[in-house]
């Protein structure tokens, strides 16, 4: 089905398959609007964290399992943003084993997949699950968050049936612009080509970025990620208030950063950098903080 991007159809799936104080499940921390959508539609928005093990993300399938007791949906990024992570073949089979045994509708953010990189494997949900939605957009791989073109993939008829009439009723319509682009981007093999260079790109820029702030600025925590563009980043080192972490980028460092807290409360300590850009822009970015972070006191 047709969707007007993927936090429309995330919050029309959400609107259709639940009813006011059900529970959703996310994995915080995690892209904002999964919060927003859930809290605003009056579901209980019920977290499992993720657990920093080793020097990573993992799922805590503990937390997982107490939540989806108590849940209807659960929304899954997949990779996930912001911490960068492919989930493996074997994490997402306990996914569907938990939803299944505590008969949870899954619903999987793919976006950023056609970004996942040469060395990782992106496993699409429904691969494993007959039952899962999976929601999707050429919008990250090819850059065209502007034509508002995604998509949803419902196998049942009847939850279709009810995705369709809140889409309906919220007047979700397709543009011919739209859909050329999607067809476009998983059917030329000129975007398949472009595409095969980004990633390559993208995973070279990830590894040249956490390998510089591993050797100049090491208090400051990162974590490769495995996908797309998007590094999360530690400042917890740093002991400044979030407010007050802003003003010295904002203000002295001249760096705009997406600040973690709206991921989740752990994100607290964090910001996100948007490393899809050219490595002239991105040293820049660095000089100025290692610069600015030199004269600055680590706890
Ligand atoms: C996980 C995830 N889902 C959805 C979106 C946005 O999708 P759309 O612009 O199609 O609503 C983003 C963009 O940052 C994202 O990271």
């Amino acid at each position: 089905m047709f969707s007007n991007g993927v936090v429309p159809g995330l919050t029309h799936i959400v609107e259709a398959l639940t009813e006011e104080g059900d529970g959703v499940v996310i994995q915080s921390p995690v892209y904002p609007p999964f919060h927003e959508l859930v809290t605003g539609l009056k579901r209980e928005l019920l977290d499992a964290p993720l657990r920093q093990v080793d020097g990573r993300y993992e799922m805590d399938f503990d937390a997982l399992d107490t939540q989806m007791r108590k849940a209807k949906l659960f929304l899954l990024c997949s990779p996930h943003n912001p911490v960068g992570r492919v989930w493996t073949e074997s994490e997402l089979k306990q996914v569907v084993e938990l939803a299944r045994r505590h008969d949870v509708i899954l619903v999987a953010d793919e976006i950023h997949a056609d970004l996942t990189y040469p060395s990782q494997r992106h496993t699409a949900l429904n691969r494993l699950d007959d039952n899962v939605i999976t929601v999707s957009a050429p919008s990250k791989a090819f850059n065209i968050a502007g034509l508002f073109a995604s998509y949803i993939i419902c196998p049942d008829g009847a939850m279709r049936k009810r995705i369709t009439q809140v889409q309906n009723k919220h007047h979700v319509l397709p543009t011919p612009f739209a859909n050329t682009a999607i067809i476009a981007a998983y059917t030329d093999s000129r975007a398949e080509r472009w595409l095969d260079q980004l990633t390559a790109e993208l995973e070279e820029q990830a590894t040249y970025l956490v390998n510089r702030f591993n050797e100049e600025l090491p208090q400051l925590k990162t974590f490769l990620p495995e996908a797309s563009y998007l590094l999360w980043i530690d400042f917890a080192a740093l002991d400044l208030e979030p407010e007050a972490r802003k003003k010295w980028l904002h203000e002295e460092v001249r760096l705009f950063l997406s600040p973690g807290g709206p991921f989740g409360e752990s994100g607290q300590t964090f910001e996100r950098i948007n490393f899809g850009t050219s490595r002239a822009v991105l040293d820049e970015a660095f000089k100025r903080l290692t610069e600015h972070a030199d004269g600055k006191a680590f706890v």
